[in-house]
């Protein structure tokens, strides 16, 4: 595996490929991104993995920071799971000016759900995708359905800006209990550990009463947020929405239930399609 930090040194190392399949991350790697990458393997001539702790998404009280870095450890697990290349630019090779052209997705998609709670989150990711997929020549990127929305609205840039790519979700890779494995799930106590599967239970609940054809989706919304409250979670959002462009759902529609919620100091998403 062959681990590029410069531009120059990526697209040397790129020259004898035509169809880059590339996973985009942020490092701090765990089974659910190594899943992403063994996805990406057989749909490119190449599987590149990024890793870059991108500034632009991170609020100001946010764990920019503190965020872990990784990389010795990222880079083995890479390999072991077939990845050819790695880019880990540093922030002055990536952003060697201030990045003063930005991606700004449309209020309907971006400024809900996660976007209501993290202002301008999804600018700083489409911005970060943008020039991520442009420098490794993606031809395939592989993004996990754990940030539906995010996979979303990356969706939806590609296709409007005509990008030749073709963007692929991974399945939520899950510990046994339910919980959805990410990297902040380092942030958690013992105590914390044991009950964060409390959330994924949360949006089963509300898939099975789904299923049984309960249509009431702001009453199932509201309930599962005072389950949450009631077991001290400090819920966002619980929401039922359609798959397709994550509005109301219509009757007949492909639906997910999305969820954000803190337990202690620590804020967990999850989703499930229905
Ligand atoms: O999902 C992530 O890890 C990040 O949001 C991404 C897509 C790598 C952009 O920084």
């Amino acid at each position: 595996m062959h681990i590029v930090h410069t531009l120059p040194a990526l697209a040397e190392a790129l020259k004898p490929f035509r169809h880059p399949a590339v996973v985009p991350t942020m490092g701090n790697l765990h089974d659910g991104h190594l899943a992403l990458v063994r996805q990406a393997k057989p749909l490119g001539d190449v599987t590149v993995a990024t890793i870059f702790v991108n500034r632009l998404q991170f609020g100001p009280k946010d764990d920019f920071d503190t965020y872990p870095r990784t990389l010795a450890a990222d880079c083995a697990q890479l390999e072991a799971a077939g990845c050819d290349l790695v880019f880990a630019p540093s922030e002055q090779e990536f952003y060697p000016q201030p990045q003063v052209f930005r991606i700004a997705p449309p209020p309907a998609l971006a400024d809900v759900l996660e976007g209501a709670f993290r202002p301008g989150f999804f600018t700083g990711v489409c911005t970060v995708v943008m020039k991520l997929l442009a420098c490794t020549q993606a031809r395939t990127a592989v993004f996990g359905k754990k940030d539906y929305q995010q996979l979303m609205v990356i969706r939806h840039m590609v296709r409007q800006f005509n990008m030749p790519i073709d963007i692929r979700g991974g399945d939520t890779q899950r510990a046994p209990d339910g919980l959805a494995m990410s990297s902040r799930n380092g942030y958690l106590s013992a105590t914390e550990r044991a009950q964060a599967s409390e959330l994924h239970a949360c949006l089963q609940a509300i898939a099975q009463a789904l299923r049984l054809g309960q249509h009431d989706f702001s009453a199932l919304e509201a309930q599962a947020m005072d389950t949450l409250r009631a077991k001290g979670w400090q819920p966002d959002y619980v929401a039922v929405r359609r798959q397709a462009d994550l509005q109301a759902p219509e009757p007949g529609d492909a639906m997910v239930v999305l969820a954000a919620a803190r337990l202690g100091g620590t804020r967990l998403i999850d989703n499930l399609e229905i």
